[in-house]
């Protein structure tokens, strides 16, 4: 968590609504709540189906994926069929940057393929960000996860399933438990929790994952991971990210897992009825025990299922907005003329 970017409102346009989806640094608590109200409005009440709607028909989505991923990857491509857009996802290990061709000689030759929209994950922080300075203007870029900036979508999906099962996000103590350090998840779900003002946010890992400053966060530190998730509402875990340390932080997985794994045991000391979630990927012994991963208490698949209408929401209130900042700009042509 020591990238600190803050050029947020890169993404939005000029009447301050989403035409760029890349961090909710900077974001107002209605953005949020419309994606999530109209996340629910793309699920089916009685069968929790989600539904197939024509709203980017003739819109060209392409995904670059420059780091792996299994859930967001595939739920932006489910939600883009979802949406009737017609979809390219680039396989990276295959393409032209093997040949030298630089990141932007490769966006802008996409871009000439008349793609209206690109969902991007990179290993850099700031790199979706850079991309949505370069791309045309009528282009749009949605952030999958950079580096360890943000994921936005996914702190939304997030989001959407604390509601589904808790209600109101500001009557809620919340708990994340893990690598606080290096994690673009974590980074945007304070954020987003922050914007939804909910009552208590608290942070829980070895001082070695926490960032350098962690009450710059606003959030409450605990080392303690009994005294960390007592009475909460949501526990939230999250695993080590061993591809962005540097040097050994933890002495070793086995002692993680005694401090910090969520057990049965440990589970007991939250709100009896609270919900357990993971982003994803989990690992198994590691931050979480099987039985509480696999548990009635665990919503992790369900946040899996609800980001397809939460990646649905997202990218149709982009296209949405720009469509009508186009309408208004034809209706007011001396309003273009006056700038
Ligand atoms: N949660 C998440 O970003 O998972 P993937 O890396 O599989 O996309």
């Amino acid at each position: 968590m020591s990238s600190r970017l803050s050029t947020p409102n890169i993404q939005l346009n000029e009447q301050g609504k989403l035409h760029h989806f890349l961090t909710l640094e900077g974001l107002k608590q209605h953005h949020l709540v419309e994606i999530l109200d109209t996340a629910e409005s793309f699920i089916n009440p009685n069968t929790n189906e989600i539904k197939k709607v024509p709203m980017l028909r003739g819109k060209t989505i392409m995904n670059l994926f420059f780091e792996p991923s299994t859930r967001t990857r595939t739920t932006f491509e489910i939600a883009e069929n979802r949406l009737s857009a017609d979809i390219s996802s680039l396989d990276i290990q295959t393409s032209a940057t093997k040949k030298g061709e630089s990141l932007l000689d490769t966006l802008w030759n996409l871009q000439a393929m008349q793609a209206d929209m690109f969902v991007i994950r990179h290993a850099q922080s700031g790199a979706t960000q850079f991309f949505a300075q370069h791309v045309a203007p009528h282009v749009h870029v949605m952030n999958a996860g950079d580096g360890q900036h943000a994921h936005p979508t996914q702190a939304m999906l997030d989001m959407f399933t604390i509601r589904k099962y808790k209600g109101d996000i500001f009557d809620l103590k919340i708990a994340i438990v893990g690598d606080v350090q290096h994690s673009r998840v974590v980074r945007s779900q304070i954020q987003a929790l922050s914007i939804l003002e909910a009552r208590e946010i608290r942070v829980v890992g070895p001082k070695t994952l926490m960032p350098e400053s962690p009450e710059a966060l606003g959030v409450h530190i605990y080392h303690n991971m009994e005294e960390g998730i007592a009475d909460v509402d949501v526990i939230i875990m999250v695993r080590l990210q061993n591809e962005r340390m540097t040097s050994a932080l933890i002495p070793s997985e086995k002692e993680f897992f005694k401090l910090y794994g969520l057990t049965e045991a440990r589970l007991a000391l939250a709100k009896p009825n609270a919900i357990v979630m993971h982003p994803g990927p989990i690992n198994r012994g590691v931050e979480i025990e099987s039985s509480v991963a696999d548990g009635a208490q665990s919503v992790i698949l369900e946040q899996v299922t609800y980001g397809i209408a939460v990646r649905m929401a997202v990218m149709s209130i982009i296209m949405s907005n720009a469509a009508q900042l186009a309408q208004h700009k034809a209706e007011h042509p001396l309003e273009q003329e006056e700038k």
